[in-house]
C-alpha cells in the first residue's frame, strides 16, 4: 500500500525509517520531511496544515494509511476532514479525531478529563481574562513555585514556573490581558507544583484495545546536569531504570485504563498513539499532560526497540482491531543524543553544511531532526539537526556508542549535551 507520514522532525525521520521496512509499505511519501527522511521514501512539498492538498494529494497517488507525526494537524481537526469526504474516507489514519485531540490542544479539557476519571494529576483551576482577581486568589492557596500554563498550543513554550507570587501575577496578566500566546492564552490553568523525576509513556491505541510501547525519559535541559533554558529535548533514554514492574502497573491502573476508558465514556473517537507525560512523585505516578502523538526525541529511541512490523499495527489501531494484539519489544537498551545548532533554544543560524553522517556501525542510527538538501548538500534547518541513537545491552554502553558517534558528526556551531543518562550513569 502507498503511506502518506506527515511532519519534518527526527520523530518522522524515525517513523520514516521504520515504517519503510514493512512489507506492506510500496510507496512512502513524507510531507513535507527532511533530507533524511528522503532515504526512506519521496519528500512532498505540502504543509501539514493544508488538509486540501494533502486531500487531493492522497487521491492521485492512491494512499491508503496517512500517518500523522505532530499535533497540530491532529489539533486542526485531519482525522475528521479526511472521514468527513467521501472520496477520503477509505484511507485509515493513524491520529485521534479532533476531539481526542483536545487532550493535548486544551490543557482545561486534559485536567477536565482526569479530575472526572480521577486520573492523579496536580489539583488546578482555570481562568480567564475576566477572572484575575479569582486567579490572585488561587494563586496565593499554593505554594511556590507557582505553574502557569497557556491553555492551547503554545509551539511547548506556553509553561511558566516562577518562585515568586508578585511574578506569577504579572505572569498571569501577561497572558491572560497582554495575550502573550495569542488565542492559545485566551484561558490559563493554574496549578500545584509537583516534585519529582519526569518519564514519558506511550500506548498505541484504537479507542478499545491499546499496546504499551516501551516507555523513555526524554532529557529537557539545554546544559549539562539539567541547567538553563528548557528545550524540545537534548536526548532520550528507553527503558527507564525507575520505571519498573510495581510502577508501571501503578501506570497502567490509574492512568492508562482509566483514560481508555474515559474516552469510551466520552464517545471519542480516538485511534493513535496517547503520549502520558508522567512524574514520579515519591513513587506514586502523575499525569503532568498528554500528548496526542510520539515525542520527540523519545521516538528515536522508543521505535528502533520496537521488533514488530509498524504498520501491521498502525492498520490494526486504525481498523479498530487491536485488542488482544501484541508487539515484539528488543530488550536491549536504547540512548539518543541530539546535536543542536548553537545558540539553540535561542536564535541560531541555519544553513550549515553537515558531514559525516554515514554510520559506521549496526547499532548506531543516525536520524535527521533539522536538515534539508541545497546545492547538492545536506545542510542545518532548523535548532535541532540529528539525532544518534544507539542500541546495545546496557543504558551506558548505549550513551557511549552515542557520543562516540556525535562526536564524529560536523556543522559549525554544533552542540550536544554529552552527559545525558547522568542520572542513570
Ligand atoms: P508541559 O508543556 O505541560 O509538558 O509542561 C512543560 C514542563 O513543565 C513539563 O515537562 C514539566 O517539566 C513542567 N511542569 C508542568 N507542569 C508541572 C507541574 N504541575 N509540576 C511540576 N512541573 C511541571
Ligand atoms: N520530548 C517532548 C515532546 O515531544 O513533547
Amino acid at each position: 500500500m502507498n503511506i502518506l507520514l506527515l511532519g519534518s522532525g527526527g520523530r518522522e525521520h524515525t517513523l520514516a525509517w521504520k515504517i519503510s521496512k514493512s512489507i506492506l509499505c510500496d510507496k512512502l511519501y513524507i510531507a513535507p520531511g527532511n533530507a533524511g527522511t528522503m532515504q526512506h521514501g519521496e519528500n512532498v512539498p505540502i504543509d501539514f496544515n493544508d488538509f486540501e492538498a494533502l486531500g487531493r494529494f492522497s487521491i492521485v497517488n492512491n494512499i491508503s494509511l496517512l500517518v500523522v507525526g505532530p499535533e497540530e494537524p491532529l489539533v486542526n481537526g485531519i482525522y475528521d476532514f479526511f472521514k468527513e469526504n467521501d472520496q477520503l474516507n477509505h484511507i485509515a489514519i493513524l491520529g485521534p479525531s479532533q476531539k481526542g485531540a483536545q487532550l493535548e490542544g486544551s490543557k482545561h479539557f486534559a485536567k477536565d478529563f482526569m479530575s472526572r476519571y480521577d486520573i492523579p494529576t496536580a489539583s488546578y483551576s482555570t481562568f480567564n481574562s475576566e477572572q484575575i482577581e479569582d486567579a490572585a486568589t488561587f494563586l496565593r492557596t499554593l505554594k511556590p513555585p507557582y505553574v502557569i500554563k497557556a491553555n492551547g498550543l503554545a509551539a511547548g513554550k506556553g509553561v511558566i514556573i516562577v518562585d515568586e507570587y508578585e511574578e506569577a501575577l504579572r505572569q498571569v496578566k501577561d497572558m491572560l490581558l497582554n495575550k502573550r500566546f495569542g488565542a492559545a492564552s485566551d484561558t490559563i490553568v493554574i496549578e500545584e507544583f509537583l516534585n519529582g523525576v519526569e518519564l514519558s509513556v506511550f500506548v498505541i491505541t484504537d479507542g478499545n484495545g491499546w499496546i504499551l510501547l516501551p516507555e523513555a525519559k526524554d532529557y529537557k535541559r539545554i546544559g549539562a546536569n539539567d541547567t538553563g533554558l528548557n528545550t524540545g529535548g537534548m536526548g532520550s533514554i528507553s527503558p527507564v531504570p525507575f520505571a519498573d514492574e510495581d510502577f508501571m502497573q501503578k501506570v497502567k491502573d490509574r492512568i492508562i485504563q482509566p483514560t481508555i476508558k474515559g474516552l469510551q465514556s466520552d464517545n471519542i473517537d480516538y485511534k493513535g498513539f496517547i503520549f502520558f507525560g508522567l512524574i514520579n512523585v515519591g513513587g506514586q505516578p502523575f499525569v503532568i499532560e498528554y500528548n496526542v502523538r510520539l515525542g520527540d526525541p523519545e521516538t528515536e529511541s522508543v521505535i528502533p526497540r520496537i521488533k514488530s512490523d509498524i504498520v501491521q499495527t498502525i492498520l490494526e489501531c486504525a481498523n479498530g482491531n487491536l485488542i488482544n494484539k501484541t508487539i515484539e519489544i528488543d530488550p536491549r537498551s536504547a540512548a539518543t543524543v541530539m546535536l543542536v545548532s548553537g545558540g539553540y533554544p535561542g536564535e541560531y543560524v541555519k544553513g550549515y553544511k553537515v558531514t559525516d553522517l554515514k554510520s559506521g556501525n549496526a547499532n548506531t542510527l543516525i536520524f535527521h531532526a533539522g536538515t534539508t538538501y541545497k546545492d547538492e548538500n545536506i545542510v542545518t534547518n532548523g535548532g535541532r539537526v540529528i539525532a544518534v541513537t544507539s542500541l546495545a545491552e546496557s543504558a551506558k554502553e548505549a550513551l557511549l556508542l552515542s557520543f562516540e558517534r556525535a562526536e564524529r558528526i560536523n556543522f559549525s556551531d554544533k552542540y550536544f549535551r554529552n552527559d545525558i543518562g547522568f542520572d542513570i550513569l
